[in-house]
C-alpha cells in the first residue's frame, strides 16, 4: 500500500533538518575571513559541544590581552606565547583568519603590529576548527596543515601527541623529550635540573625509533613508540581514574615546574594531581640569580644570602639579589660569607676547571684567591668535591637537611641576615613575627650578659688576680699538651649536624659525635658567651691543664667566629641524675649501695681536687647530679667545672656546699644491683 503523497514530504523534511544540524554539529567550521575582537570578549570559536573555546582573554585588570584556548576559563593554549612577549596584545587587538590561510594575532589596526601569526598562507588552508579534544585544526581540503596540538604553548591536553621536536616553554623554561625516550627540564636552554630516563627493564634495552609523550585521560601519563608492546608509564595522577568529567593536563608552570593539574567541569579552578620535581627549590634559577630558596612551614620563599645584598625587586623576591658593594669597587677588603647547609645548583655542564676534590677551607680559599670566582660550594656529601662558581648566574638553595657549606664572596664586613630565613617575599604580618622573634634573642643574650657579668663579678671581687689573669695565663694558650683546636664545620660533621642531643645544661647543649679516629665524645655548644676569643681560650687551657680521675677530660675546643664549643670524653652511663630520679618501674637504673658510697666518694675527691687541690683551683658553683657523670664501669666523674669562671679559692670555698643540694637523693632511695 502506498502512502498518500501529502506525508512523505514532511518525513523527508525532518530527515533533511536533521542532517543539516548533524553537519553543523560535525564541522562547526570558521571559514576563511573570520575575526575576533578583544574589546567583544563574549565572541569565541567554540568546540561543538562547547568545552572549550578560542577567544581573548585579559590579565592584569584589563591590562594585557591574550588570545587563549580556554577549559571554563583556563588558559591551555595562548597565541604566541612562547615569544618574548609573550603573546600579550592590548583591547585594541584582533584575532585573524585571513582568506589566504594564515591565522595571525595583531595588536591595534596595523597590520604591521603582528604579535604572533601561524605563517600557514599559500598552503590551500580553507577551514578552520577547534575540536572537542581542545585542538584547534588549520585544514586544507585533504589534511590538517597546522594545529595547536602540533605548536603547544605550556600545556598538553589527553589526546594530544608530543614528539621529539616538540617543547613546553614557561619564561626561561623548556620541557622536552629526547630520542632516547628521556624527559628533561632545562633553564635557559642550557642548565639541565631535571631528567627521567625511562625504565630499561620494561623497554628491554631497545633503542626507541619516534617516542612520543601522551597523557590519558584518566590520569596516566606515559611514553608510547612502536618499538615497545606497552607504554612505559611515568606518572600517575593522584586521582587517576577517579571522578567522572574531569579534565587533566599537563603543565609546565613559570616557577619552572612541570605537573599534572585536574580541574572538574564548570569549577573553573585547577587542582595539582603530579610534579615532576618535587623539591621546588631545586629548580634552577627559582629565586633568580644570587637568590636563595628556601622553605617557610610550607611554600618555597626566595631571600638573598646576607644584608651584603639588596632583592632586586622588593616585591617580588623571584627576581633575585644583587650586591650593594660590587667586589670590583672593594679591592682587597673582599671576604666569604659562610652559608651553612645551602647549596649553589651545580649541574652539568660545569667546566672541569670549576670542580676539585678539596676539602671545605680549600674550597673556601680558592675561590676567595681566584679573581673569577664568586661563589663556592662544598657538597659534604661524601664525594669530597668543591664548586667554584664565575659570574654568569647562581642559584642557592638553603635547607637544614643539607650537607653542604657555600661561600659566597662579598665586600666585607660581612652582615649576616637577621633571623634564619627571613624571606623578602614574606608579608607584613611575619615581618612583626620576625621583629617579636629579633627582640627576644637580643633579650635572652643581654640577660645572659647580665647573669654571667654578675657571676663574674660576685666570684671576682676579692680576688687580687682580677685584671690581671692575662698576664699570668698568656704563657699557657699554646703551651704544649694543649687541647685540640678544631674547625666548626669538623664538629660539625663530627656530630653529623648536631643532630643527636645527650643533654641541656646551663651553659648549652651537648651532642654525641664520633671523631674522625673513631674516638666518641660529648660537643658541648656554649650559648650566651660573648667572650673574646682569648680569654676564651685562656679558659680552655686552664681546664685542660686540670687532670684528674674524677673530672671529665676536656678534649678539644672550637672558637670561630661565634661559634664556641667543648669537646669532653664521652661518658657511657650519663649522669646521675637519671639515676637518681628514676621510679622503681625503671629500676634497672637503681644503684646499689656499695655503688652510691663509691660515687659519691669519687665525687668529693673531683671537687676536693678542683677546690683546694690543683695549683688553678676552680669553684664549681654547679654542683648537682646532672653535672656528676658515670663512666662505663661507674666512675664518677666531674663536669662543667672552670665554666662560671676562676676564682680565688679562700674566700669562696664553702658557698659551693649550699649547691650540693640533691645529691642526698643518693642515701634516701631503696636501691638495687647495678654498678659491679
Ligand atoms: C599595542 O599597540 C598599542 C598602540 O597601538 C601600543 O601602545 C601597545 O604598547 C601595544 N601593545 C603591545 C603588547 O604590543
Ligand atoms: C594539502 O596540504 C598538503 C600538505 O601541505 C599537500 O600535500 C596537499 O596537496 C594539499 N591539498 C590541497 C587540496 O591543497
Ligand atoms: C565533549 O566532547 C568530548 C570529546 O568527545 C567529551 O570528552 C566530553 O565529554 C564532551 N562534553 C560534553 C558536555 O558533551
Ligand atoms: C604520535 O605521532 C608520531 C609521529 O607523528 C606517531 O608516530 C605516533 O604513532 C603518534 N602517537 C600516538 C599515540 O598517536
Ligand atoms: C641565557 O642564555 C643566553 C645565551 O645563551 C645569555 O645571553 C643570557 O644572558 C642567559 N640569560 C640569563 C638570565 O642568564
Ligand atoms: C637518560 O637518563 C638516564 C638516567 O635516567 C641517563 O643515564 C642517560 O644518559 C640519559 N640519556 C640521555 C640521552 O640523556
Ligand atoms: C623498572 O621496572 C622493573 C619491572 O617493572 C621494576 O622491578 C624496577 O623496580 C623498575 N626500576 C626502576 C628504577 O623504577
Ligand atoms: C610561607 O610563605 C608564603 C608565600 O610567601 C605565605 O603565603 C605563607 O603564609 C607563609 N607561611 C608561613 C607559615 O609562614
Amino acid at each position: 500500500m502506498k502512502p498518500p503523497p501529502s506525508t512523505v514530504f514532511p518525513v523527508l523534511f525532518c530527515l533533511f533538518i536533521i542532517v543539516f544540524f548533524f553537519s553543523i554539529l560535525i564541522s562547526a567550521d570558521i571559514s576563511p575571513g573570520s575575526t575576533l575582537y578583544a574589546a567583544n570578549p563574549n565572541q569565541t570559536w567554540n568546540s561543538p559541544n562547547t568545552t572549550f573555546s578560542f577567544g581573548f582573554i585579559s590579565s592584569g585588570g584589563g591590562a594585557a590581552f591574550f588570545a587563549a584556548i580556554t577549559y571554563n576559563g583556563i588558559p591551555v593554549w595562548i597565541a604566541g606565547a612562547s615569544d618574548l612577549g609573550g603573546g600579550a596584545s592590548d583591547s585594541s587587538a584582533s584575532l585573524q583568519f585571513l582568506a589566504d590561510g594564515n591565522l595571525r594575532l595583531v595588536n591595534g589596526s596595523s597590520s604591521t603590529a603582528v604579535v604572533w601569526q601561524s605563517n600557514t598562507a599559500g598552503h590551500g588552508v580553507s577551514s578552520a576548527a577547534l575540536h572537542d579534544s581542545g585542538n584547534f585544526v588549520l585544514r586544507n581540503a585533504t589534511v590538517s596543515v597546522w594545529s595547536t596540538f602540533d605548536n603547544p604553548t605550556d600545556t598538553i591536553l589527553p589526546s594530544q601527541n608530543f614528539t621529539v621536536n616538540k617543547v613546553l616553554r614557561s619564561g626561561l623554561y623548556s620541557f622536552s623529550l629526547l630520542s632516547s625516550g628521556n624527559l628533561t627540564l632545562q633553564w635557559n636552554n642550557t642548565i639541565l635540573y631535571w631528567n627521567l630516563g625511562l625504565n630499561l627493564s620494561i623497554t628491554n634495552n631497545v633503542s626507541l625509533t619516534s617516542p612520543s609523550l601522551g597523557l590519558q585521560s584518566i590520569g596516566i601519563l606515559s611514553v608510547f613508540d612502536p618499538s615497545i608492546s606497552n607504554p612505559v608509564i611515568i606518572a600517575y595522577s593522584s586521582d587517576y581514574a577517579e571522578g567522572s568529567d574531569i579534565l587533566r593536563f599537563l603543565r609546565l608552570e613559570n616557577d619552572g615546574n612541570l605537573r599534572i593539574y585536574s580541574s572538574a567541569r564548570g569549577s573553573g579552578t585547577i587542582t595539582e594531581r603530579w610534579a615532576a620535581v618535587s623539591d621546588q627549590c631545586q629548580v634552577f634559577g627559582y629565586c633568580g640569580n644570587m637568590g636563595i630558596c628556601s622553605y617557610n612551614q610550607s611554600n618555597p620563599i626566595c631571600g638573598c644570602p646576607s644584608l651584603n645584598f639588596d632583592p632586586v625587586d622588593p616585591n617580588d623576591g623571584r627576581k633575585g639579589c644583587k650586591r650593594k658593594v660590587e667586589i670590583a669597587d672593594c679591592p682587597g677588603s673582599a671576604t666569604m660569607l659562610e652559608l651553612d647547609h645551602a647549596m649553589f645548583l651545580t649541574y652539568a655542564p660545569e667546566l672541569a676547571s670549576q670542580v676539585f676534590f678539596v676539602g671545605i677551607s680549600a674550597c673556601r680559599l680558592n675561590c676567595l684567591v681566584s679573581g673569577s670566582c664568586i661563589a663556592s660550594t662544598s657538597l659534604a656529601d661524601g664525594t669530597g668535591l668543591c664548586y667554584l662558581k664565575v659570574p654568569n648566574f647562581v642559584s642557592g638553595y638553603h635547607s637544614p637537611a643539607l650537607p653542604s657549606t657555600s661561600y659566597v664572596k662579598v665586600c666585607g664586613p660581612v652582615i649576616e641576615n637577621p633571623t634564619p630565613s627571613v624571606g623578602i617575599a614574606e608579608g607584613k604580618g611575619s615581618g612583626l613575627h620576625a621583629w617579636i622573634v629579633v627582640i627576644v634573642v637580643i633579650g635572652t643574650i643581654l640577660g645572659l650578659v647580665v647573669l654571667e657579668g654578675g657571676l663574674w663579678w660576685w666570684f671576682c671581687r676579692n680576688s687580687p688576680k682580677f685584671g690581671g689573669l692575662s698576664a699570668q695565663y698568656a704563657l699557657l694558650e699554646y703551651a704544649s699538651g694543649a687541647p685540640v683546636q678544631f674547625s666548626y664545620n669538623e664538629l660539625h660533621r663530627a656530630t653529623k649536624g648536631f643532630k643527636e642531643k645527650l643533654g641541656a645544661g646551663g651553659f648549652g647543649t651537648v651532642y654525641r659525635g664520633v671523631l674522625a679516629n673513631r674516638a666518641v665524645v660529648a660537643v658541648k655548644q656554649l650559648e650566651g658567651i660573648e667572650q673574646g676569643e682569648k680569654q676564651f681560650r685562656m679558659e680552655v687551657a686552664t681546664i685542660s691543664s686540670t687532670h684528674h680521675l674524677n673530672l671529665v677530660r676536656l678534649i678539644g675546643f672550637c672558637s670561630e667566629g661565634r661559634h664556641r664549643l667543648l669537646v669532653y670524653e664521652f661518658m657511657k652511663n650519663g649522669s646521675l641524675d637519671s639515676f637518681l630520679f628514676t621510679t622503681e618501674e625503671q629500676s634497672g637504673k637503681l644503684l646499689n649501695w656499695e655503688c652510691r658510697f663509691s660515687v659519691a666518694l669519687g665525687t668529693a675527691k673531683g671537687i676536693t681536687y678542683l677546690h683546694e687541690e690543683c695549683r688553678d683551683c676552680i669553684v664549681h658553683c654547679d654542683i648537682k647530679p646532672e653535672n656528676i657523670l658515670l663512666d662505663d664501669i661507674y666512675n664518677a666523674k666531674v663536669s662543667d667545672f672552670g665554666l662560671a669562671k676562676l676564682v680565688n679559692p679562700k674566700d669562696h670555698r664553702y658557698r659551693t656546699l649550699a649547691s650540693v643540694r640533691g645529691l642526698e637523693g643518693i642515701w634516701h632511695q631503696n636501691g638495687l644491683q647495678i654498678c659491679q
